[in-house]
């Protein structure tokens, strides 16, 4: 059976011929550039969880594109965020990559400038001042925080819209009876990618039949190639099936992202019987995370623009990390990360071609489409 012309607006798939960005855009300078301006330096991106700065005085550094950022939490339990650079000539404050500061005072390694950790110029060393300098007028160059949920995001935009929260789409799942805020990380792994392949592998399935055959099993609908029962042009054929092979989830009986499918500790009490069902539910916020809950933990993967920043952590209750079996659920996810950043390189080195302007889009690469024009509109934006 076809399906009936007020049922076709819901096929997901592309109709039309649609290109894929042009190859210049994953291998030039110049594109690079373009991406780190008018996206990287103007989004919210994750960084990290309030969890890695429990304590007053410690500090992270991060790189963003050739940006350097301190982030610290000040003596009185406030997070605050500077670009790494000293107001005098402009030498890079901290060294490290973390620690906890020796004094509630950033000292500059050059000339011995000092700034409270409100980012204030508070010392100059200097014999004698020239005339009108006053210290008000070089404080540290503030960066803008949020935090959404445990997890600490910043903007490089002087003056941000938003907080981190409108970074999340609001087309992707809902997590909000997962308690993101008391989880603790159990493991953490990092993986070299392009940040713009990640996103256009993260958003199809076409790939998973023939790169995640272990995934293809456990969540059936992605062996078929496709990501929802709408992205198959004979859904209504299958309209009244509930097999997770049609309608999405996981596989009869599984419960997890595992080995085996099987939780190994205790689940989050608060999911719905659908939540549960699903099997996982996934939050973007581009261009920096994903955030994906599962009945017993959380995985995050935090990007930068460098082909050398992706992290992904999975969380846990504090209770749950003591009982659980990480190493069964933590091997599945490494498995297919390993398998996504295999096939990623491959993209990679296959763009470099001079010969190769552009690809094609195929139907069930919808949502790369909607990438796509992510991308597209943010660089017109800073263009116009
Ligand atoms: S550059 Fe920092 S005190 Fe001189």
């Amino acid at each position: 059976m076809q399906p009936g012309p007020s049922e076709r607006h819901l096929y997901n798939g592309l109709t039309r011929l649609e290109p894929t960005l042009p190859a210049t855009a994953y291998r030039e300078a110049d594109a690079y550039r373009l991406d780190l301006e008018a996206i990287w330096y103007r989004s919210w991106l994750m960084i990290c969880r309030e969890a890695d700065l429990v304590e007053p005085l410690a500090f992270r550094t991060f790189r963003i594109g050739s940006q350097e950022i301190v982030v610290l939490r000040d003596e009185t339990g406030s997070l605050r965020a500077f670009h790494n650079t000293c107001r005098h000539r402009g030498a890079q404050l901290c060294q490290e990559s973390a620690g906890r500061l020796k004094a509630r005072l950033l000292t500059c390694p050059y000339h011995a400038w000092c700034y409270s950790l409100r980012g204030d110029l508070v010392r100059v060393p200097s014999k004698s001042l020239p005339e009108g300098f006053d210290k008000a007028d070089y404080p540290l160059y503030r960066v803008a925080l949020s935090v959404w949920r445990g997890f600490v995001f910043f903007n490089l935009a002087q003056d941000p819209s938003g907080e981190a929260e409108s970074s999340f789409d609001p087309a992707s799942g809902d997590l909000a009876n997962w308690p993101l805020e008391t989880l603790v990380t159990g493991h953490r792994l990092s993986k070299v990618m392009n940040w713009k392949i990640f996103w256009e592998n993260f958003n199809e399935c076409l790939n998973c039949p023939g790169v995640h055959k272990d995934l293809s099993r456990l969540v059936p609908i992605n062996g078929r190639g496709l990501m929802a029962r709408h992205d198959d042009p004979e859904w209504a054929r299958h309209a009244d099936n509930d097999a997770p092979e049609f309608c999405g989830g996981l596989r009869a009986g599984a419960e997890t992202w595992s080995r085996d499918g099987h939780v190994h500790g205790p689940v989050f009490a608060g999911l719905t019987a659908a939540e549960r069902a699903a099997g996982q539910t996934y939050a973007t916020a581009l261009p920096s995370m994903f955030i994906v809950g599962h009945v017993d933990y959380v995985r995050t993967v935090r990007l930068g623009p460098e082909q050398t920043e992706l992290t992904a952590e999975w969380l846990f209750t504090p209770e749950a990390l003591v009982q659980t079996d990480i190493d069964n659920i933590v091997a599945f996810g490494t498995q297919v990360l390993e398998e996504d950043a295999a096939i990623c390189e491959i993209n990679q080195k296959g763009l470099r071609s001079i010969r190769h302007e552009a690809g094609v889009l195929m139907p069930e690469e919808y949502d790369l489409r909607r990438f796509h024009e992510w991308v597209r509109e943010r660089h017109a934006a800073f263009q116009a």
